[in-house]
C-alpha cells in the first residue's frame, strides 16, 4: 500500500510543513491532555487555505463542500470568512442551518435527490440545485418559479485521483434537450457545472471543461446564463508533490477570462481547504516481529480516521513524534490498524527507527475525507477532534 521513508516525510516542502507549524512541544502537550487516537483541527490553517485559494481564484465565489469535513468549528470559521457552502444532503442542510448559515449562501449540488430533500433545502432557503438528467429535471416541475437549476456536465479525467465524472454529469450533447424541457415547463436554468475529479493533478482538464462549457453557453444563447460552477478538484500534497495552488489556478483563470460578461463563477472546494487543517495523533499499542519486518499496531486504522486510504485513495505522510536521528538506523516496518481485519493496514512498507509500545505517530493532511467516512467497526470509536485556534495556543477544546 503506502511506501515511504521517514526522511521523505520530513523533507516534504508543502506549506505549512507540520514540523514547522506544529512544534513538538505543543504536540506533546496535547498528547499529555488527550487520549489517542485524536485529530487536531487547526482553524488558523482553515483561514490560510481559504485565503490562499481565494487569492488564486480572484472573483470566484467559493462554496465549501461540506462533505469533505463537516466539523461545526470548521463551518463556523468559514462562515465568518465569508465562504459559501456546497450542500449535498438534508443532513448537511440541517447542519448548515443549525450553525446560522443562510440558505441563499448555499447551493445544493447532489445531482440525484429525493423529493423530500428538495423540499428540505427549499425550506432552508436554498433554491439553487444541480441536476444532470431528465428524471431529475422532472422532479422540479412542481417547484417551477421557485428554483434555479444548474446542469452538471461530465468531463472524464484520467489524471484525477478520484474521477467524479464517471458517476455524475450529462454529455454536452444532452444539454439542449434538458434546457428545452425546462423551458417548456417554466423551470429556470441558470448555469452549468462540472467536477473534473478530486485531487486533480493537472489543471488542464478543468481549463478544457471551462472552455467547452463556455462554447455550450454560447450555442444556447437564448438562456440568460448567470453562472458557471467549476466544482472542486484543487489538489494538496500528500506523498506526491502537487503544483502550488497559484500555478494550478493560472490556466483555470485564463480559461475563465473567456466567459461572457455577467456570468458569475462558483467553485466547490473541499479537500484544498480541509485536508491541511487536520492532523491525526495515534499511539503504538502493540509490536511484533513478523518475517523481516517490525509490525506496529496503532490505535486507529483504515476503519477509522485513515478510512480515506480506502475510499479516497490517499496516502497520508506519517512521522514519529519523538525526535530521532535522521542518519540513524531505519527498519522496514508495517503500520497496522487496531481492528481484527487484515485489510486494516495503514502502511505496508515504511522505514522507521525502532519504535516502542506507547510511542506516538503523527499523520498529516488528515482533514478531508477521513473522519467523514470513518466507521466504528469492532466498536472502536471514531477519533475525537481537538480544535485549536493555533497549534501553539495551548487552549485546546475537545469536541
Ligand atoms: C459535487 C461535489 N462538489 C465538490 C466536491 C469537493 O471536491 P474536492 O474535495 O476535490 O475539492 C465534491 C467531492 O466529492 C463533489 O462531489
Amino acid at each position: 500500500m503506502v511506501k515511504q521513508t521517514i526522511v521523505e516525510c520530513f523533507a516534504e516542502q508543502s506549506h505549512p510543513d507540520m514540523l514547522e507549524e506544529f512544534d513538538r512541544a505543543s504536540l506533546e502537550e496535547l498528547v499529555a491532555r488527550h487520549e489517542t487516537p485524536f485529530m487536531v483541527l487547526d482553524l488558523s490553517e482553515v483561514d490560510y487555505q481559504y485565503k490562499l485559494l481565494q487569492a488564486a481564484l480572484p472573483g470566484v465565489k467559493l462554496f465549501y463542500a461540506v462533505k469533505a469535513l463537516s466539523h461545526p468549528a470548521l463551518i463556523k470559521r468559514l462562515k465568518s470568512l465569508g465562504c459559501r457552502f456546497d450542500l449535498a444532503t438534508s443532513g448537511e442542510v440541517e447542519l448548515a442551518e443549525s450553525l446560522g448559515v443562510k440558505g441563499e449562501q448555499c447551493i445544493h449540488t447532489h445531482p440525484i435527490k429525493k423529493v423530500k430533500e428538495i423540499q428540505r433545502a427549499l425550506e432552508f432557503g436554498c433554491n439553487r440545485f444541480v441536476i444532470d438528467n431528465m428524471e431529475e429535471l422532472k422532479k422540479f416541475i412542481p417547484y417551477a418559479g421557485q428554483v434555479e437549476l444548474i446542469i452538471r456536465v461530465s468531463f472524464r479525467s484520467k489524471q484525477a485521483v478520484v474521477d467524479l465524472s464517471r458517476k455524475f454529469g450529462c454529455a454536452l450533447e444532452e444539454l439542449p434537450m434538458l434546457v428545452e424541457f425546462a423551458y417548456q415547463n417554466k423551470i429556470e436554468v441558470v448555469g452549468l457545472s462540472f467536477h473534473v475529479g478530486s485531487q486533480s493533478l493537472s489543471p488542464m482538464t478543468q481549463a478544457d471543461a471551462i472552455r467547452a462549457s463556455i462554447a455550450a453557453m454560447k450555442v444556447m444563447s437564448s438562456i440568460r446564463w448567470k453562472l458557471l460552477d467549476i466544482g472542486g478538484s484543487f489538489p494538496v500534497s500528500y506523498q506526491e508533490t502537487v503544483l502550488p495552488i497559484a500555478d494550478f489556478c493560472a490556466p483555470v483563470m485564463e480559461a475563465l477570462s473567456e466567459l461572457p460578461e455577467g456570468v458569475e463563477v462558483f467553485a466547490e472546494p473541499g479537500r484544498f481547504i480541509a485536508a491541511p487543517a487536520m492532523i491525526e495523533v495515534v499511539s503504538i499499542v502493540g509490536k511484533a516481529r513478523r518475517g523481516a519486518k517490525n509490525w506496529y499496531y496503532l490505535d486507529d486504522g483504515v476503519y477509522g480516521g485513515f478510512s480515506g486510504q480506502m475510499f479516497d485513495h490517499a496516502s497520508y505522510p506519517l512521522a514519529p513524534l519523538k525526535p530521532f536521528d535522521p542518519s540513524g538506523e531505519f527498519l522496514s516496518s508495517v503500520l497496522a490498524g487496531p481492528t481484527c481485519d487484515s485489510i486494516d493496514i495503514v502502511s505496508e512498507d515504511i522505514e522507521l527507527p525502532d519504535m516502542q509500545v506507547g510511542d506516538i505517530l503523527i499523520a498529516k493532511k488528515m482533514g478531508a475525507y477521513t473522519i467523514a467516512s470513518a466507521t466504528e467497526f469492532n466498536l472502536y470509536p471514531k477519533p475525537k477532534v481537538v480544535v485549536v485556534e493555533d497549534i501553539f495556543d495551548t487552549e485546546a477544546e475537545a469536541l
